[in-house]
């Protein structure tokens, strides 16, 4: 048989509230046509984000109960220190409540003002926690990560010659490289071993640490096992071990890979920076043994960073991005190729190719998704990125996707022929699709909060 099962069985559910279409009219119209703004019990399916939206297994949800919530030297703690050292084979595990935390509290440590960072793409959170601290944050993805129809193995690559001129020309203004796997900004694209252990040895060449970003680093290694020739038979721990062998640390949102609804942490592997690291994550997150997690969720992430390791899991991981894939090429629905590990970037130009970008395609078929079929995806387009100027005036993005990310373990194969069928469905009523207008906006990180009307 061709068919791949999810590799789990269903031990526990949360019911999905049916909503009919014109209930869906009106709760768009009272969430001013901003899907944020939606109450998430209003949503049918709901792909915002792969991020702390996954399920526990029933091992995780055992491991919870043996929480050691002791503030100073946790069981917990030790457990997965030695978990997590076991994975990566770096020395020092420093937890955090999530990602961003870790992204602070090591920036903090080791970055100053008018220092520069390369990375393959930062993720908004990283770029944003480099800028506020006034370090420039330089993404140098190769060109052929930055378009959407070419198909190439390995998109998230850095381009490594741009790097070198980076770290030839300003040099002294480098702490460190940095690069996230996979490129969740460049569409969920994996980067190869190739490319990890070369950008390791230039930043060497140039006594420069490298600090990955490994938010989703066993989606990454399932790809390099499947698409880099010579580790199609080498197992996923292995090739994880690998990728880490080359990075000095790394910081990592628990979120994603780690299979669990919050936590994160950084790793290291001397301790140059390490007394720095932890009297910052004290003042901000919380004392060494615990940084910004209970005991319980310390035990769950032990637990969740082997399972999302394993390979049957991570197969059907990448299949169900792929199975989405195909169904939108039947329908004649572009997106971002090939399909990435989390997500799914359509492109929305190819939907409403005469829609103009001011009346802000990607959010139209974002709202369009939403009324068909109650599906909630994201927009990465000119709201997201865009800008109104102080003339009145519009600055747009060149790409207008919009990203459905899959949460871990809780979508079954039908819950994506049905969004399959939506999405065909609203492709051939294209025509009646409507764009939006932006009535209200905040300064900063506008598609949050802003409010729309129909053009
Ligand atoms: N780095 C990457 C590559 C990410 O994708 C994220 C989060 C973070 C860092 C920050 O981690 O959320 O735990 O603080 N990405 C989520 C998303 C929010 O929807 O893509 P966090």
């Amino acid at each position: 048989p061709k068919t791949l099962i999810e590799p789990f069985r269903i031990k526990s559910v949360e019911p999905i509230r049916m909503t009919t279409r014109a209930e869906r009219e009106q709760l768009l119209q009272a969430a001013h046509l901003n899907v944020f703004k939606l109450r998430a019990d209003d949503v049918l399916i709901d792909w915002l984000t792969d991020s702390g939206t996954g399920a526990m297994s029933s091992r995780q949800w055992g491991a919870i109960m043996e929480g050691d919530e002791s503030y100073a030297g946790a069981r917990s703690y030790y457990r997965l220190e030695k978990v997590i050292q076991d994975i990566t084979g770096m020395a020092h595990f420093i937890p955090t409540h999530q990602g961003r935390a870790a992204e602070k509290v090591l920036f903090t440590a080791v970055c100053k003002k008018g220092d520069l960072v390369p990375n393959n793409c930062h993720f908004d959170t990283t770029r944003g926690n480099l800028e506020y601290m006034g370090v420039e944050a330089l993404d140098c993805v190769e060109a052929v990560g930055l378009q959407p129809a070419t198909i190439a193995p390995f998109k998230g690559n850095i381009d490594l010659a741009r790097v070198e001129e980076v770290l030839q020309k300003e040099g002294a203004r480098i702490p460190f490289g940095m690069l996230t796997v996979t490129n969740n900004t460049g569409g969920g694209q994996p980067v190869s071993m190739a490319n990890i252990r070369a950008y390791a040895a230039l930043l060497k060449k140039y006594g420069k640490p490298f600090i990955m970003d490994v938010c989703r680093f066993a989606e990454n290694a399932m790809f390099i096992k499947m698409r880099e020739s010579g580790y199609e038979n080498t197992p996923i721990p292995d090739i994880v071990r690998e990728m880490f062998s080359y990075a000095d640390g790394a910081t990592m949102s628990a979120k994603k890979d780690g299979m669990v609804n919050i936590g994160g942490f950084i790793v290291l592997r001397s301790d140059e920076w390490l007394d720095e690291v932890r009297s910052d994550l004290i003042m901000m997150e919380g004392f060494p043994t615990y940084g910004g997690m209970a005991g319980r969720d310390l035990e769950a992430l032990a637990v969740g960073l082997q399972e999302g390791m394993d390979e049957d899991y991570l197969r059907y991981r990448l299949r169900t991005a792929e199975y989405l894939g195909e169904k939108l090429d039947e329908a004649g629905v572009g997106f971002v190729r090939p399909t990435g590990g989390h997500a799914v970037y359509i492109d929305a130009k190819t939907v409403l190719p005469d829609m103009p970008v001011a009346h802000y395609p990607a959010w139209a078929l974002c709202n369009a998704l939403y009324l068909e079929g109650g599906i909630r995806g994201v927009e990465i387009g000119s709201v997201m990125f865009g800008k109104r100027l102080q003339d009145g005036t519009e600055t747009y993005h060149s790409m207008e996707l919009v990203r459905l990310a899959f949460p871990r373990r809780m979508y079954t194969q039908s819950h994506f022929d049905y969004a399959a069928e939506v999405i065909a469905e609203v492709k051939e009523q294209a025509a009646s699709i409507r764009g939006v207008k932006i009535t209200k906006q905040p300064k900063f990180l506008r598609h949050f909060t802003a409010e729309f009307d129909w053009v």
